[in-house]
């Protein structure tokens, strides 16, 4: 209730790898990656950092939107690439782009950020744009959620399962806080403990310098292992500082996790999916979409698909495929549109949203 999509953009990185590229760095084809995925290309981030491409996918969406930077109110940043730990990368991104009102935060719900963002974004504006709240909270009138990912620093290059699916870039949306808007009208959020890691990639902790107990290095996964769940997990599955995924039981959860999110938020939201005008999913792989699809008996043509050119871009795929939605003016006001998302953690959900 209450806000707004005001303005969206995406930045992409300049260098475009084809999957002909792709096939002189690992053993694959064209054919094979089109075929399984509906990948055609991705952008590498060779010289852009994750703080030039969201602040180049702000400032295109903020004029679109036609909102100064310093009415910034809120910014949240969606991501599990950050250029740096402290500061954080919303922090580097609010110095950057000149949002010098703006309050900043990193969130990381990996391919789920967009949800997982706008849900936090959102309830912080209405809580405090609510009758006798702005004396006691911040007021946010604007807020900016920008997903970026520069996935390609943590692909191990040598896998041909995972390096032909990941891309570089930067999707952002501004958010408006209007009386008389309806906004988002419900949403959804689940997480699903992924004890087996299905989907991980390791935190590395130096500890030489550490002057207690004789641990050299530490990695997320061994310090799982040391849990209770330990009976669960494979210290030789460990691909530390890189993504390790099994594909198969990953793509399974997916389509899955996908149709029971899209069908969750159109309940709550007291609508049925055949209203919705525009479903924009997480884009991980084409079949998945195609999958979920058929089990919620929509039609392809009503779901955004813009993997071809940009593959999986993680936290900022649902963001740059809204703005891909809005440039081919398949999104009009009053519109319902159906936000979902899923991945790492793992985490999915879904968000209906009036435009
Ligand atoms: O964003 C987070 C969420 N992520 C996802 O949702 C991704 C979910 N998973 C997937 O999208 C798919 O499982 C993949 C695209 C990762 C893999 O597709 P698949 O159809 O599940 O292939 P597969 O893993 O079953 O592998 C089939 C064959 C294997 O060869 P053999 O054992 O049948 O001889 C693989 O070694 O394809 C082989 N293969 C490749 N061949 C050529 C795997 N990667 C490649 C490749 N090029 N790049």
């Amino acid at each position: 209730m209450g806000c707004r999509i005001a303005g969206c953009a995406k930045e992409l990185p300049d260098l475009t790898v084809t999957n002909d590229d792709m096939s002189r760095i690992v053993d694959t084809s064209d054919e094979w990656i089109v075929k399984r995925t509906g990948i055609h290309e991705r952008h590498i981030a060779v010289g852009e950092t994750c703080t030039d491409m969201a602040s180049a996918a702000i400032t295109k969406a903020l004029a679109n939107a036609g909102i100064q930077h310093e009415e910034v109110d809120l910014l949240v940043c969606m991501t599990i690439t950050p250029d740096t730990i402290i500061p954080s990368q919303a922090c580097l991104i609010r110095a950057r782009a000149g949002l010098s009102n703006a309050v900043a935060f990193d969130l990381n719900a990996a391919c789920t950020g967009c949800i997982y963002g706008l849900e936090v974004a959102t309830s912080m504006m209405e809580s405090s744009m609510a009758q006798g709240s702005s004396e006691q909270k911040n007021p946010i009138r604007h807020a900016v959620i920008v997903g970026v990912e520069r996935l390609s620093r943590i692909i191990d290059w040598t896998d041909r399962a995972s390096c032909v699916l990941f891309g570089d870039g930067a999707g952002a949306v501004v958010l408006e806080w209007d009386e008389k808007a309806k906004g988002i009208l419900s949403s959804f959020l689940k997480n699903t403990d992924d004890l087996d890691m299905l989907l991980s990639c390791d935190q590395h902790y130096d500890l030489s310098t550490f002057p207690f107990g004789d641990a050299q290095v530490e990695t997320g996964s061994s310090i799982m292992w040391q849990g209770p769940n330990a009976s669960h997990l494979d210290p030789e599955r460990s691909t530390c500082g890189s993504i390790g995924m099994e594909g198969q039981q990953v793509f399974k959860w997916a389509s899955s996790a996908m149709a029971e999110a899209a069908e969750e938020a159109c309940k709550r939201g007291g609508i049925s999916l055949e209203d919705v005008d525009v479903i924009i999913p997480h884009q991980a792989n084409e079949r998945i979409i195609r999958f979920a699809a058929k089990k919620l008996k929509v039609p392809m043509e009503r779901f955004q698909v813009s993997i071809g050119s940009v593959g999986n871009t993680s936290a900022s795929s649902v963001l740059m495929a809204l703005t891909d939605a809005y440039d081919a003016g398949r999104v009009n006001p009053g519109d319902k549109v159906l936000l979902v998302g899923f991945g790492g953690g793992l985490t999915s959900g879904a968000m209906l949203l009036e435009a």
